[in-house]
């Protein structure tokens, strides 16, 4: 196969995990004889550096061209008191443009990090869920302002129907072929945004009969996530509280850094890892990949290249077995970014 795909490294780590990442991607290609063509765009802090704004008409359409977008990280502390241009503008307005509306982040827990975690194993042993995140409204897109005084300020949180419907139909396709359960994450008891995504998923339930949705508050539910996080298996919710509540989640994991994602919807998907830019590890060749190595893992199996998506994932997993990890996880001995990605490649050179 051949397939065009847009490379926003971004800001801080962004260009460290995602230069092993395509290494990876290469290593992967030349055994199976696909063609990966990278497109290489500006986005966040690096993008407002070199043009003045965090997202160009260049980016946006050579991403609308492509068959995928490889996304590293975005943001820079440079920024924090700018008002007016952030770098994490830059991809709010791509999710926006692309349509991408249903963020998927998996949380599944590694054997051999089961001591990394800070929950008692017995807890987290086995825990694998997936949280289905809003990604193209609520709060984050709503009406902002600020008062020229600045005095007062206010941010609109807004869903309708259509917009919850759409991701709530991913979460039950889901869940059919999993344990046919999704956990609503809201906050129904103040807000009215929840209520209409509790009478939208009644709705929908109908016509999706098996599966059962146990409803929690979010002030709950992140709770639970510490004293049962088993309990989920798909968790659906609205963007702000699936932005939290994946943080929490990865320490389930053991690190933000391992967090893959894709985003999906009406155009080009994204994939991309969770954690942020971490701009005091940039340059220094210790970042995590895996997340953004994994996030290549669910690209590959969204171009229906199965195999190359499952051998990504075994290699991880065997990574992580072997120590061979840096260090946010393998502090004692860490390895370095390239490292992680010499070992993932020798792998997969390797495997026949
Ligand atoms: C994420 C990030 C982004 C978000 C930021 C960088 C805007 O935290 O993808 O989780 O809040 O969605
Ligand atoms: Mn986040």
């Amino acid at each position: 196969m051949e397939k065009n795909i847009a490379v926003l490294s971004g800001d801080g780590i962004g260009p460290e995990v995602i230069n092993q990442s395509l290494r990876v991607l290469d290593a992967i290609g030349k055994k199976y004889d696909h063609k990966f063509i990278y497109h290489k765009c500006l986005i966040g802090g690096i993008s407002i550096e070199k043009t003045g704004i965090p997202l160009t008409k260049e980016t946006l359409d050579t991403c609308l061209g492509c068959d995928s977008i490889l996304l590293g990280a975005i943001g820079d502390p440079k920024y924090d008191n700018n008002h007016h241009l952030r770098p994490e503008q830059g991809l709010l307005k791509l999710r926006k443009k692309l349509g991408l509306y249903c963020n998927i982040r998996p949380i599944k827990v590694y054997k051999s990090l089961l001591y990394k975690s800070p929950i008692k194993k017995s807890y987290i042993k086995d825990v694998d869920f997936i949280i289905y995140r809003e990604l193209t409204n609520g709060i984050y897109f709503g009406k902002k302002r600020i008062s020229k005084s600045r005095k007062r300020a206010y941010d609109i949180c807004s869903y309708n129907k259509k917009d919850i419907s759409r991701i709530a139909i991913y979460a039950f396709k889901a869940a059919l072929k999993r344990k046919k359960k999704i956990t609503l994450v809201d906050k129904a008891n103040v807000l009215a945004t929840s209520k209409l995504w509790r009478e939208t998923l009644k709705e929908i339930n109908i016509k999706y009969k098996e599966v059962q949705i146990d409803y929690l508050f979010i002030d709950n539910a992140s709770m639970q996530m510490i004293i049962n996080p088993k309990q989920f298996d798909i968790l659906l919710t609205e963007n702000m509280f699936g932005d939290i509540l994946s943080d929490e989640a990865s320490a389930i994991v053991g690190s933000l850094g391992l967090i893959p994602s894709s985003s999906i919807g009406e155009k080009t998907p994204i994939y991309e890892p969770i954690h942020g830019s971490y701009p005091k590890a940039a340059g220094k060749n210790i970042a995590n990949p895996l997340g953004a190595i994994l996030s290549v893992a669910m690209m590959l199996k969204d171009f229906g290249m199965k195999k190359e998506s499952l051998l990504i994932n075994k290699i991880v997993k065997n990574s992580l077995k072997n120590g061979i990890s840096t260090k946010d996880i393998n502090y004692k001995n860490p390895s370095s970014t390239k490292e992680v990605g010499d070992f993932l490649i020798n792998s997969i050179n390797l495997k026949k």
